[in-house]
């Protein structure tokens, strides 16, 4: 099987650059699942139902997310129900809103287990170990019939990152990152057969600090004061990957990085 994994769609014109590109893509490269990590969608920080259900229309299948994931607080009371095609990192503390993994049906229902964690390193909360996370999930869906196993790794580190993706070789189809918002060029399938890219980039304005208004972001290092991070405009890029799945092994064939830029 196929699966695309969109990186962080940021604001408005990330969510624009999706609905140009991804239609495009999802049926040139036959795509069975798409996933996008949605934390930044609306107005650059937080989800809200419609932002989902629009990237829907679009194509994207399913959605992770990050340390943005409760900045909309309307979808909260939701975040538990089956409606919200949505994981939050499951190494948040435990009672928290919304379930970390899930089990989703991609085309020709094939079963994909999508997991979402958050690294420790420079991450201004206190989380459980993702390590022993996703041992957890893991050894709690052992007996389920999956296809692929995803994980969306939200963190600021590629250390952190590639250590994570080494600690499940073998035991997972693919373990990408977002989080940074730059895409790394290190995308490779490790020796025990996953799929890894420190970071799959973000999905928005390019003319930007990491999606956000430049002259507000610089005015923040010249000043240390804080500022309001508007979303930036003009030109956008959609940044990706495109996952192969042996069917028989649930081991990464390849990875390979999908970008386009909008003017
Ligand atoms: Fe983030």
């Amino acid at each position: 099987m196929k699966i695309i994994f969109i990186g962080d769609i940021f604001g408005r014109p990330g969510r624009e650059a999706v609905k140009k590109a991804l239609p495009e893509y999802r049926e040139k490269y036959g795509a069975h699942l798409v996933i996008a990590n949605a934390e930044n969608i609306h107005h650059g920080k937080g989800i809200t139902e419609d932002d989902l259900h629009e990237m829907q229309k679009a194509g994207v299948d399913f959605f992770t997310s990050g340390n943005h994931v409760f900045k909309e607080r309307a979808i909260i009371p939701f975040m538990d129900s089956k409606r919200v095609p949505l994981v939050r990192p499951a190494n948040y503390p435990q009672n928290v809103p919304g379930r970390g993994y899930e089990i989703v049906e991609g085309g020709l229902k094939q079963r994909v287990l999508v997991i979402n964690l958050m690294g420790r390193i420079f991450m201004p909360m206190h989380l459980d170990c993702p390590f022993r996370a996703a041992d957890k999930i893991l050894e709690e869906t052992r007996h389920e019939q999956l296809a692929a196993i995803f994980v969306d790794f939200h963190a600021e580190t590629t250390s952190e990152k590639m250590a994570l993706a080494h600690y499940l070789d073998g035991r997972v189809t693919a373990v990408v990152g977002t989080h940074t918002h730059v895409p790394t060029a290190d995308e490779r399938v490790l020796s025990g057969g996953t799929a890894f890219q420190s970071d799959a980039g973000f999905t928005g304005p390019i003319d930007s600090v990491i999606g956000a208004e430049k002259k507000g972001i610089i005015e923040h290092f010249l000043s240390q004061m804080p500022v309001k991070h508007e979303v930036a405009s003009g030109p956008t890029v959609f940044n990706s990957c495109l996952i192969e799945v042996d069917d028989k092994t649930r081991k990464a064939v390849s990875i390979e990085r999908l970008q386009r830029y909008f003017n």
